[in-house]
């Protein structure tokens, strides 16, 4: 059939085909039967050249592959394309399953398509060792997961025994202070600890619960000066914390209880930041940012800003950068979660807003929730 003819390679690359061993390599005519094959065919596949010259490729697929087209398909984007490469698992004379790369290309000649060459790669072994290394990088990832609950847990056991050592001291103490300002003092401590184990478990349920919002509209001003106190006492007795909020304020869908969180955490955080007296002020402005800001800026949309900024040491840019990561932390096992600014930013995106730290060495550190003052959908 001299119209199935292709040119077979000459002597030279006759000689050069049958070397690569690692390769099957086929000539077939227009319908996909075997015309020629060489060495590394026979090597792969463990049939000889009488068993494969003259039959279908598609022997070598898996029945339910080849029940499914995909041979044909495999010539037809080949034709059409100009190429077909595909990867896939493929049958052995004995049946075994070996794992291939394949590459089929139409062989034309005079415009007119006489056949296609096709290359068939055995990557069993990149294959196993790309799944064995899947399998360790799942392996290592959860091993990573288990380490940093191990290191979550430790901390806030830590944490929590802190608090309920200031607690039960203040209480102890308290019970034989006549002096009325010592008891105040001892009162204000137990407090400050109670807040902190509070916090910590707002923080413990929110992260477990991936922050489940209530939103409701709310004006901003009003939940700030509400809890304005609670933030004072929060900042620490050596912190001032000042407010400067702007004059417009307008309603904005949060879930308050979040919102509040989220400032402690920021306070919290300033606090902590602070080795000598220093400031806190948290501010609201309303504006349209620059879609430049954060890649989750709705062009033209106004957004209230609320910010909460300290005179403290900040941070380099590295810290910055990882700042926002769950379980990233500075601080000593039993002072830190990780989790403050996770919420904050997990808040800020869950109520369609976005948050951005603002920082540097020794110029104090930004924190801004923006929150979208038009909502994302009108109810
Ligand atoms: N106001 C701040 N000034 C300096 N560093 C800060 C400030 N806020 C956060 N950081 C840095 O970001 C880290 C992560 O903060 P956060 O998520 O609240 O966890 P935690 O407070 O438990 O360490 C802190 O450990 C600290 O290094
Ligand atoms: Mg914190």
């Amino acid at each position: 059939m001299p119209e199935h003819e292709v040119p077979f390679p000459l002597n030279a690359e006759a000689l050069l085909l049958r070397s690569l061993t690692d390769y099957a390599i086929y000539m077939m005519d227009p319908d996909g039967y075997i015309l020629s094959w060489n060495a590394g065919g026979e090597r792969i596949k463990g049939y000889s050249d009488d068993e494969v010259i003259g039959q279908h490729f598609s022997r070598f697929y898996l029945p339910e592959d080849a029940a499914r087209g995909e041979p044909q398909r495999g010539l037809e984007t080949a034709r059409r394309e100009g190429r077909f490469e595909t990867e896939g698992w493929r049958v052995r004379k004995d049946g075994s399953r070996f794992r291939a790369n394949i590459v089929i290309d139409p062989i034309i000649q005079d415009g007119r398509l006489v056949g296609f060459a096709k290359v068939t790669k055995d990557i069993t072994e990149r294959y196993e060792a790309q799944q064995r290394l899947k399998q360790a990088e799942r392996t290592l990832a959860q091993a990573q997961k288990i380490n940093a609950i191990r290191q979550l847990t430790l901390g806030v056991a830590h944490d929590f025994n802190n608090v309920l050592a200031v607690v039960m001291t203040s209480l102890d103490l308290l019970k034989d202070r006549r002096d009325e300002s010592q008891r105040q003092r001892l009162i204000d401590a137990a407090q400050k600890a109670a807040t902190r184990g509070s916090m910590l478990s707002q923080q413990l349920l929110a992260f477990a619960r991936g922050q489940r919002l209530d939103p409701e509209p709310h004006d901003i001003r009003e939940l700030i000066l509400h809890s304005a106190d609670v933030y004072r006492r929060a900042a620490g007795p050596s912190t001032a914390c000042g407010f400067e909020l702007g004059d417009e304020s307008p309603t904005v869908q949060i879930d308050a209880t979040q919102f509040e969180a989220a400032l402690m955490n920021l306070v919290a955080n300033a606090r902590d930041a602070m080795h000598c007296p220093g400031h806190i002020t948290i501010s609201t402005r309303v504006l349209v940012p620059d879609a430049a800001v954060h890649p989750d800026v709705r062009p033209g949309t106004r957004y209230l800003y609320i910010s909460v900024a300290d005179d403290g040491p900040g941070m380099d840019e590295d810290t910055r950068l990882r700042a926002m990561e769950p379980f990233f932390t500075t601080k000593e096992v039993g002072r830190g979660s990780g989790l403050g600014l996770s919420q904050v930013f997990g808040f800020a995106s869950q109520s369609g807003g976005f948050a951005f730290i603002e920082s540097a060495p020794g110029s104090g550190t930004r924190v801004t929730i923006a929150l979208p003052v038009e909502p994302a959908v009108e109810q």
